[in-house]
């Protein structure tokens, strides 16, 4: 993968053909195709997926929208994930969320932190833009990195707090770090370059036990 990270995409899951399309010419695999709302917990159990990536549609939080949040039909497929991940018996270790800037106030974010807590996980979340990592766009996006216990985060004071540099993560954690949005480029080097590092996937979470090719496994919903 281009982030570096050691993973084998176990299976994919979008609803639309035309994104399907477009996801097999760039990774060679079709996703499966259909609503994952009608999954049940045992299906994805079957893929003992080690990690689950999620981009669950925007409509519901973007400011351009009605902003309905979790009463938006299109923020159904997502709160039933959440739903189902309770009720699975291998659950993800890690889970990765990406929304547009607005989910950090919806209701359906309560919900996604709810759901992770209870079943103890530590999160990071960010606001992040390719613009801080030297692309010339300006994105803004939501971002959750979430590890089940007793996997940590490295830099522990700043969990459950949103950040908005990923700055803040390479510094002590103080107030003044993290109102700090000026970052000059060797601190971007400093907290881009060793994304591996910065997510914490070592040894210890992608080679345990020797099961790489178990614990390597990750899963892709909604592309
Ligand atoms: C924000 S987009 C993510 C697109 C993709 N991650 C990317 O980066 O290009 C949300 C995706 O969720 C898919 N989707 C929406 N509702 C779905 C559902 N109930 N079941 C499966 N996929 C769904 C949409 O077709 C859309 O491609």
């Amino acid at each position: 993968m281009a982030s570096g990270v050691p993973a084998e995409v176990v299976e994919a899951f979008d609803i639309n053909d035309v994104a399907n399309d477009v996801y097999e010419l760039n990774f060679g695999h079709r996703p499966c195709q259909g609503n994952i709302q009608t999954l049940t917990a045992s299906d994805l159990d079957k893929y003992k997926a080690h990690a689950w990536l999620l981009s669950p549609p925007c409509q519901p939080y973007t400011r351009q929208g009605l902003q309905k949040h979790s009463a938006d039909a299109r923020a159904f497929s997502f709160i039933k994930i959440l739903n189902l991940m309770q009720n699975m018996s291998y659950r993800p270790q890690m889970l990765f969320v990406e929304n547009v800037v607005g989910f950090e106030v919806s209701d359906t974010h309560d919900q996604l932190l709810e759901v992770l807590s209870s079943l103890k996980f530590n999160i990071q979340e960010f606001i992040l833009s390719p613009l801080q990592f030297g692309i010339p766009y300006s994105r803004p996006r939501y971002f959750c990195l979430a590890k089940r216990e007793p996997m940590c985060f490295q830099n522990p004071p700043v969990k459950n707090k949103l950040l908005r540099t990923p700055l803040a993560l390479s510094l002590t954690f103080n107030s003044t770090s993290l109102s700090n949005h000026d970052q000059d480029e060797e601190h971007l080097e400093l907290v881009c370059k060793p994304i591996k590092e910065f997510l914490g996937f070592g040894a210890v979470v992608w080679y345990t036990g020797g099961q790489k090719s178990q614990q390597s496994q990750k899963r892709n919903m909604y592309q």
